[in-house]
């Protein structure tokens, strides 16, 4: 039997696993090799940590607060500003053998236009997500994303100055994510990534009496805890999508642990997975999941005898079809 071949193509993009690390769970990428036994074979792509026009020093401490199946992170964006990417980028990064996607923040529509404009001068960026998204900080750009028409003007605006794909990274709060998903299609939106971390709260109750953990307050939760709501989510979309016959890609990033995680994301539609919170408890989860993947494929091309499954591509939207049929189809 051949090895399965793990390769993807998101908006474009090349990518010899659907395995992405995910903004803000990796730093820029380079922190990652001083793991050890990190190799970088069974990574697709790396998502730098997000940027804002400015440097931003985050959040005081505490920032990150471990709970059931997730943690809850205020980070605040902390940052080294647009200049300081492409620096870093034109320096350093370049040499990555993973394409590269920039994640931006911004206040307001122009905000998020300069930088994309900026990051023209790190001509090694495969690709921008837009991070309209984040929970944590007032121009986290949540605002954009939870508005059909704000997150259009978004998207218009950085499309008209970055020529490269533009991926756009959707909150998982509002009822309303189709709309918003078909408003960032719409207005050039080259691939969606679903979704970013959900507002959230956590006690420390083994104080006398329960007190807040992190300095401010709430946080994002992330991790196996929000998997089936995101998975849903993305299912909505991805049919969606299938039925305008759009082929926009979309990513999953919620809860990926293991191969099978990966496997359910793309048997709902999605193209490829990020890995976010799995890379603090398995810094190593990428080996690992890449792994399961081809295991898994090989105990499918071995129960089936076809060979068509030996691309982990050949696994997109198995389980629509079936999904839309539960009841008439599952309540959107
Ligand atoms: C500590 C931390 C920092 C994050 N920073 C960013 C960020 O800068 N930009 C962004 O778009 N998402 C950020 N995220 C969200 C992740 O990229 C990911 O979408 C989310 O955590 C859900 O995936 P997971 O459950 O696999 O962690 C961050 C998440 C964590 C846990």
């Amino acid at each position: 039997m051949r090895d399965p071949d793990l390769t993807v193509t998101v908006s474009g993009i090349r990518l010899r696993t659907p395995l992405i690390l995910a903004s803000g769970c990796c730093g820029y990428g380079k922190e990652m090799e001083r793991i050890e036994g990190w190799d970088w074979s069974a990574v697709g792509a790396v998502v730098l940590k997000g940027i804002t026009l400015e440097p931003r020093l985050g959040h005081p401490p505490h920032r990150v607060a471990e709970v059931a199946s997730g943690m809850i992170n205020s980070i605040g964006l902390q940052n080294v500003g647009l200049a300081g990417l492409v620096q870093l980028i034109n320096e350093e990064l370049h040499c990555l053998p993973v394409p590269l996607i920039a994640n931006v923040a911004g206040r307001t529509v122009e905000e998020y236009q300069k930088i994309c404009d900026g990051l023209k001068k790190a001509p090694s960026l495969a690709a921008v997500e837009l991070n309209i998204s984040s929970p944590n900080i007032r121009g986290g750009g949540i605002e954009f994303g939870r508005d059909p028409e704000m997150a259009a003007q978004v998207v218009q605006a950085c499309k008209e100055v970055w020529t490269k794909p533009l991926w756009v990274k959707l909150s998982p709060e509002p009822d309303r994510m189709v709309a918003i998903a078909q408003a960032c299609v719409e207005a050039g939106a080259d691939a969606l990534t679903l979704c970013n971390t959900f507002p959230a709260l956590t006690l420390n109750s083994q104080s006398l009496f329960p007190r807040p953990i992190l300095s401010m307050g709430f946080g994002g939760l992330s991790g196996p805890a929000i998997k089936p709501i995101i998975l849903r989510k993305a299912f909505l979309v991805c049919r969606w999508l299938r039925e305008q016959s759009l082929r926009t890609p979309v990513i999953g990033s919620g809860g990926v642990w293991t191969g099978r995680d990966v496997l359910e994301y793309l048997a709902v539609g999605c193209h490829s997975v990020q890995l976010g919170t799995v890379l603090f408890a398995d810094p190593l989860a990428p080996q690992r999941i890449a792994r399961e993947l081809k295991d898994y494929i090989k105990k499918v091309v071995a129960a089936t005898g076809q060979e068509q499954w030996l691309n982990v591509e050949s696994f997109r939207g198995v389980a629509m079809k079936e999904l839309s049929e539960c009841v008439g189809g599952p309540v959107g």
